[in-house]
């Protein structure tokens, strides 16, 4: 059977599923969007993901209804006519068609696109292994906090990662470390876990949160503080949280080797308890 797409009201077969040429979305990035993993058909976080959707689309003043419910279904539905175990649920909301414009006209219909792709996630099993990231300038704009579809920075910056077979590229801001193209960033230093706090500079990721709460839970010591480049290449671990990577361990950056090119226990620890908590949700 065809892949399926939802556009809208509609399921439609994949190839066919089209946005207009002068769509906001494609025109001005003006447009918001959700990754959501599912594993074993069953969806990780959906009332997080779709909370952050809520606010991206008010800060962008994008009017979208959001029904958690009837969207629910949808992810629910797509999943299934796709036929898929583990993977991400895409979804898209732009703003809507209007003649070519900065301005954006108040009553625009916003287009919804959502289609699954099929994906292994990132559990700690066999094939676990730390991967390598290098640095990069963070050139991006500075509503970070929204997931935006305005992704260029991040899009060079990870084009630059795999020039360099490195998966990962870790953003520098003014020499402080922000987050990573498509991941939050922790580094562990004398037990403790740091990451850059949850403001405008990066993305509150669901996955963030979820780690969080796990660190907090277990009684391990955090502090959300931005830290520096060098700091970064001094810690005693690193690793990176996003949905669908889950918890990747870092052991190189640039050319340096974190934990002596090995994963570090604390990431390892937290790779497993996240993995737990996903596969007994
Ligand atoms: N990216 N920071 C950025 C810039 C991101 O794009 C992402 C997610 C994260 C982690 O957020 P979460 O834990 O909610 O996935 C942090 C998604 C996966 C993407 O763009 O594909």
């Amino acid at each position: 059977m065809a892949k399926i797409a939802f556009i809208n009201s509609r399921y439609i077969e994949f190839k066919k599923a089209k946005v207009h040429i002068e769509d906001r979305g494609l025109q001005f990035s003006d447009s918001v969007y959700e990754v959501v993993p599912f594993y074993n058909k069953k969806l990780i976080d959906f009332t997080f993901h779709t909370k952050r959707l809520k606010f991206s689309l008010k800060e962008l003043q994008i009017k979208f209804n959001v029904n958690e419910k009837k969207l629910e279904k949808i992810f629910y539905k797509i999943i299934s006519l796709n036929k898929i175990k583990n993977g991400i649920v895409y979804l898209q909301i732009t703003r809507g068609v209007q003649s070519r414009d900065h301005a954006y006209k108040k009553n625009l219909i916003p287009n919804l696109i959502i289609y699954t792709i099929n994906k292994k996630l990132n559990l700690p099993n066999r094939d676990f292994k730390g991967e390598k990231a290098i640095t990069y300038q963070d050139l991006r704009w500075k509503r970070r906090d929204i997931k935006s579809v305005s992704l260029l920075g991040n899009v060079l910056a990870k084009n630059e990662a795999v020039k360099k077979k490195a998966y990962e590229a870790i953003l520098v801001d003014n020499g402080k470390i922000t987050e990573a193209t498509a991941s939050n960033v922790w580094i562990v230093k004398k037990n403790r876990l740091i990451t850059h706090p949850s403001n405008t500079d990066i993305l509150r990721g669901i996955t963030r949160e979820s780690i969080r709460k796990i660190i907090k839970s277990n009684k391990l010591k955090i502090s959300e503080k931005s830290f520096s480049l060098k700091e970064l290449y001094n810690a005693d671990e690193v690793f990176i949280t996003s949905s669908g990577n889950f918890v990747t361990p870092i052991i190189q950056i640039d050319s340096i080797k974190i934990n002596k090119g090995k994963i570090g226990d604390i990431s390892l620890q937290l790779a497993l308890l996240y993995s737990s908590l996903v596969i007994n949700e």
